[in-house]
């Protein structure tokens, strides 16, 4: 898809059929002992067959042991996968939905666009999305033009926005992708809520961006996860809750929250 990022596609139609935007997969490579836990890979989308689902898109960037294998596997060989997973991003309520993703975190957004726009449906029973949104735009950022991935995809859906920042100005606005959340909140049409994915320190900029406006936001979560299903508690997060603060787990509660509802920066 672009500089150490990949696309893998596994036929999977009874998944595909249950899945929604923002929901995730443990995913194994059978047989293998190092890494022996599976990683979590958000839904890039479904794919169909006579416009009957079939199958599920993932899109990973080369970062460690897992997905090094996984981006040496050829067509025809089989991987374990665990799910779907977590909540997923809630169906938009909003009037102007703005997406923001940072690098890898990207990979939500193909299919919360589509389902925003009524270009396609997802879950079993299928979800119902409102009519009441005006607008859908995504804002993506990468370090340079290099890693810019599934931009074709982005742009061939109709209706949708996409601007792009890279931190090297090699394609889009120069600097970082909140710059464009910024500017959308102070021109003449804001959002109204902001689904976000990507490293930290963006979704934090994002969310207190958002919280200084008044402007509802999530933020899906990539924290490393061992179990996936809510066993070992390794995925936790502080979230506040109406008697003060607790814990919740990622892989279950989440990845998705209110940005509000977390206590950002600490764990
Ligand atoms: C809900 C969810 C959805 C995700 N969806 C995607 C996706 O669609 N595409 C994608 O490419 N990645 C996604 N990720 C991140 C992905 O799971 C990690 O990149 C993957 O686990 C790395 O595995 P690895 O064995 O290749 O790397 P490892 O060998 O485990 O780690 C390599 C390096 O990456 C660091 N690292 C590992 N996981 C993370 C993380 N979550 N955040 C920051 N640094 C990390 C490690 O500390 C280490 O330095 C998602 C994560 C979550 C929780
Ligand atoms: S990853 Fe094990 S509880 Fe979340």
């Amino acid at each position: 898809m672009a500089r150490d990022t990949w696309r893998m596609r596994v036929e999977c139609a009874e998944m595909a059929r249950q899945i929604v935007p923002g929901q995730f997969f443990m995913v194994r490579i059978p047989g293998l002992s190092d890494p022996l836990l599976g990683r979590p890979f958000a839904l890039y989308d479904i794919y169909e067959r006579d416009g009957v689902p079939a199958g599920i898109d993932f899109g990973y960037l080369v970062v460690g042991k897992m997905t090094s294998r996984l981006s040496q596997l050829r067509v025809g060989d089989r991987v374990e996968l665990w799910g779907p997973l977590g909540n997923g991003f809630p169906v938009p309520e909003a009037r102007r939905l703005m997406l923001i993703a940072g690098g890898i975190g990207q990979t939500p957004f193909l299919a919360v666009a589509r389902e925003a726009l009524g270009r396609r449906h997802y879950g079993s029973p299928q979800r119902a999305v409102p009519r009441s949104l005006e607008s859908v735009s995504l804002c993506y950022g990468v370090r340079s033009s290099a890693y810019q991935a599934g931009v074709d995809e982005f742009r061939s859906v109709p209706g949708l926005e996409l601007k792009l920042a890279t931190d090297d100005g090699s394609n889009g606005h120069r600097g970082f992708v909140t710059d464009l959340l910024r500017g959308a909140i102070e021109s003449d049409a804001p959002p109204d809520a902001v689904y976000c994915c990507g490293p930290e320190p963006m979704m934090h900029a994002a969310a207190r961006l958002c919280a200084s406006h008044s402007i509802a936001c999530w933020l899906s979560l990539e924290s490393p996860m061992a179990c996936g299903f809510g066993a070992c508690f390794s995925c936790v997060t502080k979230v506040a809750t109406p008697d003060g603060w607790d814990y919740r787990r990622t892989c279950v509660e989440g990845p998705v929250f209110r940005a509000d509802q977390l206590a950002l920066g600490e764990h």
